[in-house]
């Protein structure tokens, strides 16, 4: 699945319609007919985005046209099928993203007494990968296409347990929390940006969480999160502090300075 992005304002109608017939002439059922050779990589569609401003990253609802293919793709991860929209995240390197996981679900360890928060879940990857051995899955994540994925990824693998949670963190967690009493693990993936406070507020704010792994993609953010999860109980920051146990680096892009963080961190 590829998605070309394009600033649409920067380009001429002219040089518009030449990138859709090259993109279009990528089409291998179309080349089939054609004639032409197969290609090596193994296209499954293209999506086309025109976006007008300066981040890197467009917004998860700047509109994206399927030029052609198929709208998902469906990718194998610990033995679970996983559907992925254009616009939902998925770990590129399946592999590691299996050693990544395996590594989470044994640090949050959970049992079948124990409900397991996966804030920022994406297409729901990590709770549904513990769903078996724990009582249920909670997930929690803010693009509307990646809780579609979620939800069908619990059907698509017989998986009764787990229930997904549309909103930003910062907004649905700490109601999603309030008086929750059983046992309880959290986990957290958040972007590179990190936490956002009302979040790590919301977790030390529920007493009966008394473990969480934190994957971080970038350990600049982490920091941050790291003094507000572990400082001594302020005004602004109730319940007990954390204390990390255990950390490992998992190497998700080899050769590149990038590495997923994961810590484990408890309180009493
Ligand atoms: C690094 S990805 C991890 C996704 C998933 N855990 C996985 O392993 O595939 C971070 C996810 O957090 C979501 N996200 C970003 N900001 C968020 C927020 N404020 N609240 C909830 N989810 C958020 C993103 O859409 C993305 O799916």
């Amino acid at each position: 699945m590829v998605q070309c992005q394009f600033n649409g304002a920067a380009a001429s109608e002219e040089e518009l319609r030449t990138l859709r017939e090259q993109l279009l002439a990528l089409d291998p059922s179309k080349a089939e007919k054609e004639g032409g050779k197969e290609s090596q990589v193994q296209l499954r569609s293209i999506f086309l985005q025109d976006y007008r401003d300066v981040s890197n990253k467009a917004p998860y609802d700047c509109p994206t046209e399927l030029l052609w293919g198929e709208k998902h793709i469906y990718e194998t991860l610990l033995d679970l099928r996983f559907r992925v929209s254009v616009d939902s995240f998925f770990q590129v390197n399946t592999s590691a993203a299996e050693v990544l996981y395996r590594l989470i679900a044994e640090w949050a360890a959970p049992d079948p007494e124990t409900t397991v928060f996966d804030i920022c879940c994406g297409t729901g990857t990590i709770g549904l990968t513990m769903a078996k051995t724990a009582k249920e899955i909670v997930g929690i994540e803010m693009v509307p296409s990646a809780i579609e994925d979620a939800t069908f990824n619990a059907q698509l693998n017989g998986i009764t347990n787990a229930r997904f949670i549309l909103g930003k963190a910062e907004d649905v967690l700490e109601k999603t929390l309030a008086g929750f009493s059983g046992r309880c693990v959290g986990i957290v993936d958040p972007p590179r940006a990190g936490l956002h406070v009302n979040t790590t507020r919301a977790i030390r704010k529920c007493l009966p969480l008394k473990r969480l792994v934190y994957v971080s993609c970038r350990q600049g953010a982490f920091l941050d999160n790291i003094s507000e999860l572990c400082r001594s109980p302020s005004k602004t920051l109730s319940g007990a502090p954390f204390r990390p146990v255990r950390a490992m680096a998992v190497d998700m892009f080899p050769h590149t300075d990038h590495v997923e963080l994961v810590v484990l961190f408890e309180r009493d």
